[in-house]
């Protein structure tokens, strides 16, 4: 039991590291929640600061989400891994450093999608990368993924336990995408392709 506590609690507190923050504050001087979408995540710094820290923030959001899951799979084989994968992306999400605000999960949700399947995970990768190519949104590509994972577990035939998790998983993605479903459905959401402070 005070494995399964333990785990849990450093994997929120791993999620809780904000990449996004950490990269543009120190390197950039620039507090990413105050500019663009105030996303700390990779698309927001790809918006305001460019494709070169935005790669460095998705590896970095996506890393964490595939350590801990591969970490907590090692110390407490794979129901661990799924409640560890859980709670990484909640620390992302509503992370203790940053008063319990946080980012969309979709790099860390990505990185434990990895580390659960592979094949589940180059799949939803796929969809999410063809609707962004088309449309030009980048929460339209993250939402497309999000609800896409527990259906790929239906259909590549997992047990209940990872359509739960793939469900709440899939929950957080959709519900941290509400200002954006907004933007989308009113026809004010920002494309990707451009470089603002503002927008
Ligand atoms: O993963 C986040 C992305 O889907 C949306 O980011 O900054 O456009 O709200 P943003």
């Amino acid at each position: 039991m005070a494995k399964y506590i333990i785990s849990l609690i450093a994997s929120y507190f791993i999620g809780s590291i904000s990449t996004a923050y950490l990269v543009s504050k120190n390197i950039y001087k620039v507090d990413i929640r105050q500019y663009g979408s105030k996303n700390p995540g990779s698309t927001n710094v790809l918006r305001v600061l460019g494709a070169k820290p935005a790669a460095v923030v998705f590896i970095m959001d996506l890393l964490k989400g595939l350590l801990v899951v591969l970490l907590a799979r090692y110390i407490g084989g794979e129901n661990l891994a799924l409640l560890c994968g859980l709670a990484v992306v909640v620390g992302h999400d509503w992370s203790v450093f940053l008063k319990f605000n946080g980012g969309k999960g979709i790099a860390t949700s990505l990185g434990v999608v990895l580390g659960i399947s592979p094949a589940v995970a180059l799949w939803v990768l796929i969809a999410g990368v063809v609707v962004i190519i088309l449309f030009r949104f980048v929460s339209l590509g993250s939402i497309t993924g999000a609800v896409l994972f527990p259906i790929l577990l239906i259909i590549f035939n997992y047990p209940a336990k990872f359509l739960y998790f793939g469900l709440a998983l899939a929950a957080m993605g959709v519900w941290r995408h509400r200002s954006n479903i907004k933007r989308l459905i009113s026809g004010t959401e920002n494309k990707i392709g451009r470089k603002s402070k503002t927008g």
